[in-house]
């Protein structure tokens, strides 16, 4: 396992930010929608942003989690129980690592800080969608996997329509998603 740490990025850490939101719309990462310096702002005041950074303070990989919301709950209506989808549960929403510090562990990291500052909190109940099926490379699947995550159901190209821009798809981003629950 690499040496990180897990810090939540403040939103008024406004060189922090930028360095997310650069990493979020890098060509390896192409979550396009995050690589904008105010949407990111908002989505770490009104959610969780997590960093990991080397000891020398350079930002590896950051991740966004929060309650599940009407946005969100759009993507899961109809693939989820109704009961799952409250303020109650946590949704993993984007997590990216730059290519170089990739299968080193940072990610498992994100995830497994994200787990623990909201289940210390009395939450139990996480939502993912992980990209799969044909793509695959350089994808979160495993690790949720070995974190506890079971999934729900695959969408075909679930992130038809979204900003998204995979490494692996030319543009948009047609690889299937993994919708996945984590419960205690
Ligand atoms: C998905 C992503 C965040 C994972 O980050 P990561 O830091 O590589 O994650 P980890 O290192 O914890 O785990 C990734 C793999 O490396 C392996 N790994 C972890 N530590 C390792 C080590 N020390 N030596 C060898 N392999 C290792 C894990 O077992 C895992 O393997 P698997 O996928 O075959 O199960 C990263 O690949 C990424 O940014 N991808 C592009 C953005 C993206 O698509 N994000 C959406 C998520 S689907």
């Amino acid at each position: 396992m690499t040496d990180v740490t897990i810090k939540i990025i403040h939103h008024g850490d406004s060189t922090r930010i930028q360095q997310a939101t650069d990493l979020y719309k890098s060509k390896s990462v192409g979550k396009l929608h995050l690589g904008q310096f105010p949407v990111l702002e908002v989505h770490a005041r009104e959610n969780v942003l997590f960093g990991a950074t080397n000891d020398d303070g350079e930002l590896r990989g950051v991740l966004l989690a929060g309650a599940v919301d009407i946005q969100t709950r759009k993507d899961y209506e109809g693939y989820v129980s109704p009961s799952v989808l409250t303020p109650r549960t946590i949704e993993i929403l984007d997590t990216a690592v730059l290519p170089a510090y990739r299968r080193q562990g940072v990610g498992t990291a994100l995830v497994q800080a994200a787990i623990e500052l909201y289940e210390k909190n009395g939450f139990h109940r996480f939502l993912t969608a992980s990209r799969f099926g044909g793509c695959g490379s350089d994808s979160s699947f495993g690790l949720l996997l070995r974190l506890g995550f079971e999934v729900l159901r695959e969408v075909q190209e679930y992130y038809r329509g979204s900003s998204f821009q995979c490494p692996d798809c030319e543009g948009t981003c047609l690889c299937s998603g993994y919708l996945m629950l984590r419960e205690e």
